[in-house]
């Protein structure tokens, strides 16, 4: 289907072109009652999409190019475990992780949710072993430190997971993560660590991860002579991963093998055994209590008309802006300490889903997907980068993400948060006029000239929209909501522009150079290089063999 061909989708170009011409302000004025109709309340948070440049008639088609692109049989489709990730030909499954199938799924012959039901009950057996001190080291220490060797979907949910969850962590066993091949990260974590009350679990889907061998590698030569590899590796490894083979292979026991399947995505795995570290880190309850939010979200996709559907709205609200109206970035901006690492886990989520440019028919698509996801913690970003947000020429729609109940006991904190937090999404939208600053500049007692000179540049044009995701409170369950809210939106996101979300194809052909370019950068000999890369090299090898610097230019 060439979707834009449909009639829905030319209505849209010339609403898009219209909407350039109209401002925030403008609607909030034609519309009293926005704010309510253009808001969802749910049982974790409220929805508010008011501030974001779409009137009805822009709703109702960017709806009806949800059913002209039949993403109600797409979400059928996923949901039954049909192959949906058609260029690898698997289903994709991660809401039967958490129990957010509607209907029983059979794979290869087997209930999938008895598959998800076994292994979790192994991983709830060993993660309390491990908090009663019943997992031990070679010389019979308790095991007080995980280190997570793992990265990309192996890494970033369960740290963002554990971040967002610090009020429930416990203090009996501490978790670290190293994703990075740059020794320096491992070197870090294991400075501070004891050998024989150390535990690393070796994360990756495939087992064939280089960042993560190569740690995992290192990690049992950390124990040098201590003890025999054999008892090393029964006693301070796990594996998490869909390659149970490969995991024996290393060297891992059977019994300390939890497995996850083909049908789970990387960047969709947190609720899989990948969560591991998740369940170490604040106990296998509250693991199951972010599982029940996810699966209340799974129903809310699954159910909710459309109109009412929140990753639903927001997915249309981003197609709307990514590729209507051509803002090609998003960003998300939570104002909650413990959310620091949500917006580096969605960029994954996201970018690796829908950062493409191939339909599912194999054409080359002729529109923007996926908007560049980026962003930081909200009042951090303020002092940083927020000039941007408010004055730069390009548009950059956002989430503003907090919580009504604050995550800690200190006071005259949470309400400065939220204050801001309502500013900012206050001022982006209604910006302030050359009329307003220089009114303000004359209350301050500045002269006509001063004001003339001064005035341009104080003038922020508003007309910036977000979307405000306000939480009750950040517990396991409203997390598991909330990003399995934006796990639906990314799927509807992609359903709708006919992609492939669950495929990342773009990630090997730089893992393919590296590989080859391993040994020539060792030797210096090389093969068919061009010529800033062979420079490059070049350079490596001088300076490595200690070539002099050249004098300062004078
Ligand atoms: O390189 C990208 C990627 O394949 C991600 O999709 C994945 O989450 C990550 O690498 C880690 O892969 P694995 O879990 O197989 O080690």
């Amino acid at each position: 289907m060439d979707i834009t061909q449909l009639s829905t989708w030319q209505q849209l170009e010339t609403q898009a072109r219209q909407m350039r011409g109209r401002h925030l302000r403008q609607l909030f004025a034609e519309e009293p009652q926005r704010a309510a109709r253009y808001s969802l309340e749910l049982p974790e948070f409220l929805f508010d999409y008011s501030k974001n440049l779409v009137d009805d008639e822009v709703l109702v088609n960017l709806l009806q190019l949800a059913r002209d692109t039949d993403l109600e049989g797409l979400r059928a489709r996923m949901f039954s475990g049909a192959p949906i990730n058609g260029t690898e030909g698997r289903p994709v499954l991660h809401p039967a992780l958490r129990g957010g199938l509607p209907d029983p799924v059979e794979l290869d012959g087997g209930p999938v949710a008895d598959l998800v039901e076994t292994e979790l009950g192994r991983l709830k057996e060993f993660v309390n072993l491990l908090h009663n001190g019943g997992v031990t080291g070679y010389t019979g220490r308790r095991i007080t430190d995980v280190v997570n060797l793992g990265v990309g979907g192996s890494h970033l949910g369960p740290e963002m997971v554990i971040g967002s969850l610090r009020a429930y962590r416990r203090d009996d066993v501490r978790v670290h993560f190293v994703s990075n091949v740059d020794g320096a990260e491992l070197a870090d974590v294991l400075a501070g660590l004891d050998a024989e009350t150390t535990m690393f679990a070796v994360s990756s889907k495939t087992f064939g991860t280089t960042e993560t061998m190569t740690n995992a590698r290192s990690a049992l030569r950390w124990f040098g002579e201590l003890a025999p590899r054999e008892a090393v590796l029964q006693k301070h490894f796990v594996a998490v991963t869909a390659s149970p083979e490969k995991a024996r292979e290393f060297g891992i026991e059977a019994q300390r093998v939890f497995r996850f399947w083909d049908w789970v995505g990387g960047r969709f795995s947190l609720w899989s055994a990948i969560g591991l570290p998740i369940a170490i880190a604040v106990g296998f309850d509250r693991f199951r209590e972010l599982l029940d939010g996810a699966a209340s979200m799974d129903r809310h996709f699954h159910e909710a008309p459309l109109e009412k559907n929140a990753p639903v709205l927001m997915a249309l609200l981003s197609v709307w802006y990514c590729t209507f109206m051509r803002y090609p970035a998003h960003a998300i901006l939570p104002y909650e300490q413990a959310l620091h690492r949500l917006p580096a886990y969605l960029q994954q989520a996201e970018m690796e889903s829908n950062g493409k440019s191939t339909t599912r028919a194999g054409e080359e698509v002729g529109y923007a997907t996926g908007p560049l996801i980026w962003g930081m913690l909200g009042i951090n970003g303020q002092h940083a980068f927020y000039q941007y947000l408010h004055q730069s020429p390009e548009v950059v729609p956002a989430d503003f993400i907090g919580s009504v109940a604050p995550g800690h006991d200190l006071e005259g904190h949470h309400e400065i948060l939220l204050a801001n937090m309502l500013a900012q999404s206050q001022a982006l939208m209604n910006g302030v006029d050359r009329e307003q600053v220089s009114a303000g500049l004359a209350a301050r007692g500045l002269g006509e000239k001063e004001i003339e000179k001064l005035a341009p540049f104080k003038v922020h044009k508003g007309n910036r929209p977000s979307n405000t995701i306000l939480l009750r409170r950040l517990d396991p369950r409203s997390l598991g909501a909330l990003v399995a809210l934006y796990e639906h939106k990314i799927f509807t996101q992609g359903a709708i522009l006919q992609i492939y979300s669950f495929d990342q194809w773009g990630v090997e052909l730089g893992k393919g150079l590296a590989a080859a370019l391993q040994p020539q950068l060792e030797s210096g000999e090389l093969h068919h290089q061009d010529a800033s890369t062979a420079g490059l090299i070049d350079y490596y090898q001088r300076v490595s063999k200690g070539a002099p610097a050249p004098e300062p230019a004078s």
